[in-house]
């Protein structure tokens, strides 16, 4: 297993992980550093998900908390969110007493890997934008793993890239869209409904430039480690290009059974 610093930057896109205590600098004008808050909201409404009070929600590898904050404000829901990196979370705390619902979130700086395997049932469970494979290794090991915590009849909200069936495109992070659909289909998840983004390509755009700035700014204050900082705009414009033109990106609401 390879340090956990230098997953979260491969979850982030980068590929050095000396990139790690510049993350939060470089994603500082970025609050949703994922999954679209307003696709889960959507989700779990438009397919009348049952939301009450006592509706336990769960969200791995949350990152600054923009999909759990704006559940709580949405639904009026309890959500714990979990991110291994602590300036994130730090965000995430000051984004949630800023919205108003610092009583309904709790943040907390641990690994995803150790929470699923905690015994507690959420009937909830948000895996936005974390690379299955980067933190199991392996898309079974992951889909197995959230098995673990989420209560039979409960929901995930999965946000992924996939390939397309008929595509020759090879990528060793994602797979195929039936190997993946049958793959949660085995683990006891149902694919309630699929929804795509429209305007993923154009808010990437957006994210890279900001990310441009401040590794500009970086590189002018650290000039021995310019490479580095521009090596990371290179890696998110290059994802953004796979993200248009080799992958199918989605948002999954399942229930497990
Ligand atoms: C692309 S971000 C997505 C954040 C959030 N889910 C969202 O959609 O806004 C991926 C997140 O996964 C977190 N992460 C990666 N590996 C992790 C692990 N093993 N445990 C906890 N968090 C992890 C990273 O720190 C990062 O915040």
């Amino acid at each position: 297993m390879e340090n956990i610093n230098e997953e979260i930057v491969k979850a982030l896109d980068g590929d050095d992980g000396r990139l790690y205590p510049y993350i939060p600098y470089l994603l500082q004008d970025l609050w949703d550093i994922g999954t679209n808050p307003q696709t889960v909201i959507g989700l779990l409404k438009d397919n009348n998900i049952a939301i009450g009070k006592d509706t336990r929600v769960l969200d791995l590898g949350c990152g600054k908390g923009a999909v759990s904050v704006q559940l709580a404000k949405a639904f009026g829901v309890s959500v714990y969110g979990i991110d291994a990196m602590g300036a994130f979370i730090q965000e995430a705390i000051a984004k949630a007493d800023e919205y108003g619902v610092s009583e309904l979130c709790q943040f907390e700086v641990k690994d995803i890997r150790d929470v699923v395997q905690e015994g507690k049932l959420y009937d909830i469970v948000i895996f936005g934008a974390v690379s299955p494979t980067i933190v199991y290794g392996n898309y079974q090991d992951a889909i197995s793993s959230l098995t673990k915590c989420i209560k039979p009849g409960g929901n995930l909200i999965l946000d992924d890239g996939y390939i397309e069936d008929d595509s020759d495109y090879q990528d060793s992070r994602v797979c195929k869209y039936s190997e993946l659909m049958g793959l949660f289909s085995s683990n006891g998840f149902t694919c309630i409904e699929e929804r795509y983004e429209t305007e993923t390509v154009d808010l990437n755009e957006y994210y890279t430039e900001r990310i441009r700035i401040r590794a500009n700014e970086l590189s002018a204050e650290y000039p021995e480690q310019a490479e580095l900082f521009m090596g990371y705009v290179e890696s998110q414009e290059q994802e953004c290009d796979i993200l248009a033109n080799k992958l199918v990106c989605a948002t999954w609401l399942f229930k497990y059974v």
